[in-house]
């Protein structure tokens, strides 16, 4: 494991395989009555979020406290940024106070490693921009797993020969980078699907093959992956209407229909129900929606072990609670 976790790109698929394989004992860990191991006791964790979130936030956090980790949350909009504190000054007081890992997440590409610079702490990139959210990545590897029944394989290898179809807005998404990065790594064909409007200007660099016909690819896919419209990171108007959207990109009841005996779905969130996902396939057996969520803390808790505690092993991480 790298000092920093900044891209998908900085694992390879043994580093991919290795976190996963190590998540499965923070699962076990989350099973228990007592879900909290002493391994990151006398560590600090900052959460350091300047664009907002729900999911990854409170996983990171839910993460560090299961590991006895202390956490610090930093909120940009209450803190000294808003009476003009620069960022550089902010990461060096937060360093000054003594946390081992910053989890960083903003609305500029490539702000993480910029705070590398600024601390000794180990940094996470939790979201930077169009660019990439590596963990994100690595709780879909798992799920994907599980949901296959791959936990037994070589996990460098756990997604060989699945078909993924990421469909939607991919030009905005740093999920689809990291995601297409990491499943293929791990084995899997990727297709990306979107309207012109919405593929990325160039796809040097993506291992995927790229389509705008919706309907052919997902009739052989095993998982869709569906794209939350950014309308956020949008400067201009890229799609007609939301109603054209979703009745060409958006995955309804009508074209789930579609989708091949077995194939799941799965979405990111925060989800816009109705325009790219319906709430009838959302809420549907083939959704593992909930169960990305939740393996999300598996994941995290796998990252800041691995980040933090050196070159203890895997017996070290899971003993000492209480079960
Ligand atoms: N998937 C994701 O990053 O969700 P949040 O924006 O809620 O963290």
């Amino acid at each position: 494991m790298p000092s920093h976790l900044l891209s998908i790109a900085d694992l390879g698929p043994q580093g991919i395989g290795e976190l996963l394989r190590l998540a499965d004992s923070f699962t076990e860990v989350s099973a228990r009555a007592i879900p909290k191991v002493p391994a990151l006791r006398g560590k600090t964790v900052a959460t350091m979020f300047f664009e907002s979130s729900t999911r990854t936030r409170l996983s990171f956090e839910t993460a560090a406290r299961r590991l006895s980790a202390d956490v610090v949350t930093f909120a940009p909009a209450t803190s000294s940024i808003s009476k003009g504190e620069s960022l550089r000054d902010t990461v060096e007081t937060i360093d000054a106070m003594g946390v081992q890992a910053m989890v960083v997440r903003h609305s500029s590409a490539g702000v993480p490693q910029r705070i590398t610079a600024w601390t000794g702490a180990s940094v996470v990139n939790a979201g930077d921009g169009w660019h990439e959210h590596p963990t994100q990545a690595l709780l879909d590897c798992y799920t994907l797993r599980e949901a296959f029944a791959r936990a037994d394989r070589d996990p460098s290898r756990s997604l060989d020969g699945l078909h993924v179809v990421i469909v939607g807005d991919v030009k905005h998404s740093r999920v689809a980078r990291s995601d297409s990065l990491a499943f293929t790594a791990l084995g899997a064909e990727v297709t990306i699907v979107a309207p012109p409007t919405l593929m990325p200007p160039s796809l040097e660099g993506w291992p995927v093959s790229a389509t705008h016909d919706l309907d052919a690819a997902i009739k052989s896919a095993d998982v869709v992956y569906v794209l939350r419209i950014q309308a956020e990171r949008m400067r201009e108007a890229l799609v007609p209407t939301m109603r054209e959207y979703t009745s060409c990109w958006g995955i309804t009841s009508e074209r789930a229909r579609l989708l091949r005996k077995g194939a799941v779905v799965l979405h990111p969130g925060p989800m816009n129900r109705g325009v790219e996902i319906c709430a009838e396939v959302a809420d549907s057996a083939s959704s593992l929606i909930t169960r990305q969520v939740r393996h999300g803390i598996s994941v995290r808790m796998a990252v800041l072990f691995s980040l933090l505690s050196g070159a203890e092993g895997v017996a070290v991480a899971t003993a000492g609670g209480e079960g």
